[in-house]
């Protein structure tokens, strides 16, 4: 190497993490506590099982998914589900046989988390967040998703203060099931509206 180039070298990303975690610490501030707050919350509280509940409340009990369409925070915070106060409004968006509703963040990667769970990478990737408002059509298709020509896809681009969620079509053959089993076959993918159950 030529002695007039400057070489400047680049911390990997785990020695910038543990740069930042040092200059926290050396202020008092507990970083590793509150990285392991969070990774509970996100592997343990922040589950789509969460939102599956939302959904099969909604499906067996026509008041409670007429208030969730209404006032989503509130309706789900009569099953103890809590959302961020950031997240001022849910609103939830009915599937049906004709209207799929697909969510996205156009900006970056905004979910209702607490109920549906983090997003998926693919959900962060521009890749989706440039084509599903495009060809919201064409995207679904390619992720397993395909409509018939009279369904049709309405795309929601979700903001800081408004987080989505979709309310899939309840199955057919689902008839008489517990809420429980009805939620346990809601899917995340289901309630951001990629797929149909
Ligand atoms: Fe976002």
């Amino acid at each position: 190497m030529s002695d007039d180039r400057v070489v400047h070298s680049t911390a990997t990303p785990q020695q910038r993490i543990h740069a930042v975690q040092a200059a926290l610490e050396a202020r008092g501030m507990h970083a590793a506590d509150a990285v392991e707050e969070l990774s509970h919350l996100a592997q343990e509280e922040w589950i789509p099982r969460n939102g599956a509940r939302v959904v099969a409340r909604a499906w067996v009990d026509p008041a409670f998914r007429q208030r969730l369409l209404t006032d989503g925070r509130a309706a789900v915070a009569e099953l103890g589900l809590s959302m961020p106060n950031h997240h001022r409004h849910l609103v939830v968006l009915e599937n049906t046989p004709t209207v799929q509703n697909v969510i996205c963040c156009t900006l970056c990667s905004c979910t209702a988390f607490t109920l549906i769970g983090l997003p998926p990478d693919w959900y962060k990737d521009l890749e989706y967040r440039s084509r599903v408002v495009r060809e919201s059509r064409t995207v679904l298709k390619e992720m397993g998703l395909e409509l018939a020509a009279d369904v049709e896809v309405r795309v929601w681009d979700t903001t800081a203060d408004t987080r989505y969620m979709v309310l899939p079509v309840r199955p057919a053959n689902t008839e008489g099931w517990s809420e429980e089993k009805l939620a346990s076959i809601v899917t995340k993918d289901s309630m951001i509206g990629v797929s149909r159950l």
